[in-house]
């Protein structure tokens, strides 16, 4: 009997909880808005970190790992929000497919997750080498994601 009401409590702590995150995106349209701002901010600091090792820009250790930082850290956050019903239409370019499929889809984003790491990793080491393979791998699973899930 104390075991099922500890269930039952467990279980209305979790649905509150899980209302409480999902509710962040009461709006479909907010989801989309959430999951782009994120995207643009990885890409403007992925994009900064090829810029450099294409040799475009010279290569600053503390600015390229500070950016590092920033897209390992933003890779946790657009999940999410692009697994809500009803935000594949409008101003979007996410396929409903990632919902459909939603495992598929987050393993495609834990790849990410883990090169970004990796590309962190690479760039507290300071070893070009390391950081230059890294970086391949990382910008290679964007593209992963990209073509399967974008219209
Ligand atoms: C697991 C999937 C996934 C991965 C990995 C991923 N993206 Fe995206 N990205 C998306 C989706 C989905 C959208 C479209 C969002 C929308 O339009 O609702 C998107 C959109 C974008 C956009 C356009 C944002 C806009 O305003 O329309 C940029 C830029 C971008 N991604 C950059 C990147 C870069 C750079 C990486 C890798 C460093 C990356 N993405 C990795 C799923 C992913």
């Amino acid at each position: 009997m104390n075991y099922t009401i500890k269930l039952v409590a467990l279980a209305i702590i979790l649905t509150v909880a899980c209302g409480a995150v999902w509710a962040q995106f009461a709006k479909p349209e907010d989801a989309v808005s959430y999951r782009k701002a994120v995207m643009q901010v990885i890409g403007r600091h992925f994009g900064q970190m090829g810029d450099v090792v294409k040799e475009r820009q010279p290569y600053d250790k503390d600015a390229f790992e500070s950016d590092a930082k920033v897209v390992a850290m933003m890779a946790r956050l657009p999940w999410e929000a692009s697994l809500v019903p009803g935000s594949y239409d409008g101003d979007t370019t996410l396929k409903e497919k990632a919902l459909k499929d939603r495992d598929d889809f987050l393993a495609a984003a834990r790849q990410f997750e883990d090169a970004s790491q990796n590309l962190l990793t690479a760039a507290g080491s300071g070893d070009q080498g390391a950081i230059k393979s890294r970086f391949g791998a990382t910008a290679k699973s964007c593209s992963v994601c990209h073509k399967a899930y974008r219209k």
